[in-house]
């Protein structure tokens, strides 16, 4: 049996937190042989419901549930720990000004990130879920200076796996068939779903569906999805999002596939010609632990200009938060 390693999950006691603590101690993100202890953060006024979730997952009794750590505490929750899924945020409200909610998110992300740096194992690997994630991840990496930039990532995934489903829906396929699918740049509406490389059942994706539909419709409906979902449940995309984080952190840990990408934002060193610092969605390959940009991809106009303008997006985002960044 392996050693156990330490999972932190923030906004624990949450609608995503309560669909993925039960997916992470059934093994479904590090694998069915590696035992888990988690590490579980909420505000205090949730850790009344958070000891409601304690007590769930040990009624589950889990076979590779190692342990539990339910606190208010970041310096308790960081301590020692592997993985870190940053769910926890303050997401915009109705009439919210971007710069409130990036102010309100700094006031949780800037600890987060301390405490992570004082405490967390040196090969933490952090993934940022709770909004605006990308640029929470920039704050709390900021925040961590004595960790590795590469330590922090933010979620693209749930975009990328919309994108996949999307696609097998027009193509009459199975999302297993699709290869190269590309989610650019911020996790929100500016986001950029790129099929330019992507192939299904090995030809060219966009050989096989029109321009018109790509453009009008496949676009926008990926770009869209989170706020379609918001309108038909009354609440946001939760389970999904949280199996995406799980895709994320196994994809990270094990490898991507031969011949395959996923999307990930994590930090620009200038990658088509992005500003550095960003956290900005790439096509990434993963293995022994590692990610790499993959390189190289010819980007046409179309696609220039729609990078281009999610990249905006996170360089206003990153102005607006600067204060934050301890620079
Ligand atoms: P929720 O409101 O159900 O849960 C959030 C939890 O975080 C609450 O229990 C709250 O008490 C806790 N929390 C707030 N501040 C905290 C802090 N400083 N430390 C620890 N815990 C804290 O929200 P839900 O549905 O679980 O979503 C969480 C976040 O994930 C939101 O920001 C949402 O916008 C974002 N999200 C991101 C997606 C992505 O693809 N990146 C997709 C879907 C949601």
């Amino acid at each position: 049996m392996k050693t156990p390693v330490r999972v932190a999950v923030t906004g624990a006691a949450g609608q995503i937190g309560y669909a993925l603590l039960f997916r992470i101690a059934a093994g479904d993100m590090l694998g069915k042989d590696q035992p888990v202890i988690l590490h579980l953060l909420e505000i205090t006024p949730a850790l009344p419901a958070l000891q409601g979730v304690v007590m769930e997952l040990n009624d589950c009794a889990f076979p590779l549930l190692h342990g539990i750590v339910a606190t208010d505490d970041a310096n308790v929750a960081f301590k020692d720990v592997d993985f870190a899924l940053l769910v926890g945020s303050r997401p915009r409200g109705p009439g919210m000004e971007r710069k409130d909610l990036l102010e309100i998110n700094g006031g949780i992300f800037a600890p987060q990130g301390k405490a992570l740096n004082a405490h967390a194992k040196r090969h933490v690997k952090v993934l940022v879920v709770g909004n605006p994630a990308n640029t929470n991840a920039l704050i709390a990496q900021a925040n961590a200076p004595d960790l590795d930039p590469k330590c922090f990532t933010a979620m693209v995934r749930l975009d990328h796996n919309r994108a996949l489903s999307l696609l097998a829906e027009k193509t009459g396929t199975h999302t297993t068939g699709i290869r190269k699918v590309t989610v650019w740049g911020n996790h929100s509406s500016t986001q950029y779903p790129d099929l330019h490389h992507a192939s299904v059942d090995g030809k060219p994706a966009l050989a096989l569906v029109d321009q018109a539909w790509y453009e009008k419709d496949f676009i926008p409906v990926v770009q869209q999805r989170g706020a379609a979902i918001i309108k038909a449940r009354g609440a946001s995309s939760a389970a999904s999002a949280a199996s995406a984080a799980i895709d994320h952190m196994r994809t990270w840990v094990m490898g991507t596939a031969e011949g395959d990408w996923v999307s990930m934002s994590i930090p620009s060193e200038g990658s088509y010609g992005i500003a550095p610092g960003l956290i900005f969605g790439y096509p990434v390959t993963c293995k022994d632990g590692k990610y790499t940009i993959v390189q190289g991809l010819a980007i046409n106009e179309f696609s220039r200009a729609r990078i281009a303008a999610t990249e905006k997006e996170l360089r206003e985002e990153r102005a607006g938060v600067e204060h934050l960044l301890g620079r």
